[in-house]
């Protein structure tokens, strides 16, 4: 089976077996199997690099349903099973007069995976919003029921990425959105433009979303046009002594201060600075409007974007003494 059509990079690379999961049903079946192969749990494929050829079984997820699971006339619980896809829930959501998606629109991938890594745009994460979700522990095929408190959420980060890593799957995810006194988060520069330039001062949810969706169409590629996995890279949080030392090397070097005494600097910028941007080698290449986005022109393998991004953080590594980490999975 290629994989071609369910990695958003566009990489061309087969699988061993793939069995496409419709229901719990068919999960614990296929979790079951008695000679164990080895699994890969493949949701939306909108944070993936494929390297290599998958010697495994393919597990596609893709359990479909959403619903509002009770409302108060103040807040609302939806729940949206894993194989839903994100930014379809987010206009559902919005479409039922429900508040807190909105700044999260636009997003590739699934409802499932929406945890693992955190979400985030524009000022607000899943983090959020989220209420809870159930994943299946892969050892067992047990069902476990995760508040946010068990999820762990950091930037980009939960226990999916860490201690349970590799160990369950995630089946439906709970959310806890607002029927009335929406919360919005417009302190983003680029969303108080757009609004500014919709004409718009009050803004409702539907309002912030469709400011959110044209920023995003302006500088990030549409995966269905140009292969690519959004930020390949995370921005990186160093402390607050080092980010002194390097202002004053670089005075234009922006930064967000963060708990802790650290700051999160872009790494679209030193990527960017360090003339990458545009940059293309073969069909490998960095986005010309968003340095932080890698993207195949087309026939590109995943060890050529592989190479560009080791280039990548080797040249920001010697220029600014930093370490940028992947945040997209390499596989
Ligand atoms: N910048 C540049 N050059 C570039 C890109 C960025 O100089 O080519 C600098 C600018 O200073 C800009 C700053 O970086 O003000 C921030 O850029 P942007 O608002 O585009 O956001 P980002 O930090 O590059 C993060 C998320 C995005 C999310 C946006 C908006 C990460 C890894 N990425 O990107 O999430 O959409 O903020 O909130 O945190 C994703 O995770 O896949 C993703 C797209």
């Amino acid at each position: 089976v290629s994989l071609k059509p369910y990695n958003t990079f566009g990489i061309d690379l087969p699988a061993e077996a793939f069995v496409e999961i419709d229901s719990l049903d068919t999960l614990l079946k296929a979790l079951s199997f008695e000679d164990h192969p080895d699994f890969f749990i493949l949701s939306g494929g909108s944070n993936l690099l494929l390297t290599a050829p998958l010697r495994a079984l393919v597990l596609y997820i893709n359990i479909q349903g959403k619903e509002i699971l009770s409302q108060d006339g103040q807040t609302a619980i939806i729940r949206a099973m894993a194989g839903e896809n994100w930014h379809e829930l987010v206009l559902w959501s919005l479409g039922k007069g429900l508040g807190g998606l909105e700044n999260l629109a636009l997003i590739p991938g699934k409802c499932g995976t929406a945890p693992i890594q955190n979400i985030g745009a524009y000022g607000v994460e899943l983090k959020d919003v989220f209420h809870a979700c159930e994943a299946v522990e892969m050892a067992t095929g047990i069902l476990h029921r995760f508040t946010a408190e068990d999820c762990s959420f950091g930037y980009r980060d939960s226990f999916f990425k860490q201690e349970g890593k590799g160990k369950y799957i995630i089946t439906s995810v709970e959310l806890k959105l607002t029927q009335t006194n929406h919360r919005l988060s417009t302190s983003y520069g680029a969303i108080q433009e757009e609004l500014h330039r919709m004409g718009i001062s009050e803004p409702a949810p539907g309002d912030v979303a469709k400011a959110v969706i044209a920023i995003r169409q302006s500088k990030l590629p549409d995966p269905k046009v140009l292969g690519n996995s959004g930020s390949f890279f995370k921005n990186p949080v160093i402390p607050t002594a080092q980010y002194a030392i390097l202002k004053e090397r670089f005075p234009e070097l922006p930064g967000y201060p963060q708990e802790g005494a650290r700051v999160k600097v872009p790494a679209g910028w030193l990527i960017e600075k360090c003339g990458f941007k545009g940059y293309r080698k073969g069909d490998a290449g960095v986005h010309q409007k968003q340095a932080l986005v890698l993207v195949n022109y087309g026939n590109a393998s995943g060890q050529e974007v592989l190479k560009l991004a080791r280039q990548i953080q080797q040249t920001v590594q010697e220029t600014y003494g930093i370490a940028i980490v992947p945040e997209v999975n390499i596989v």
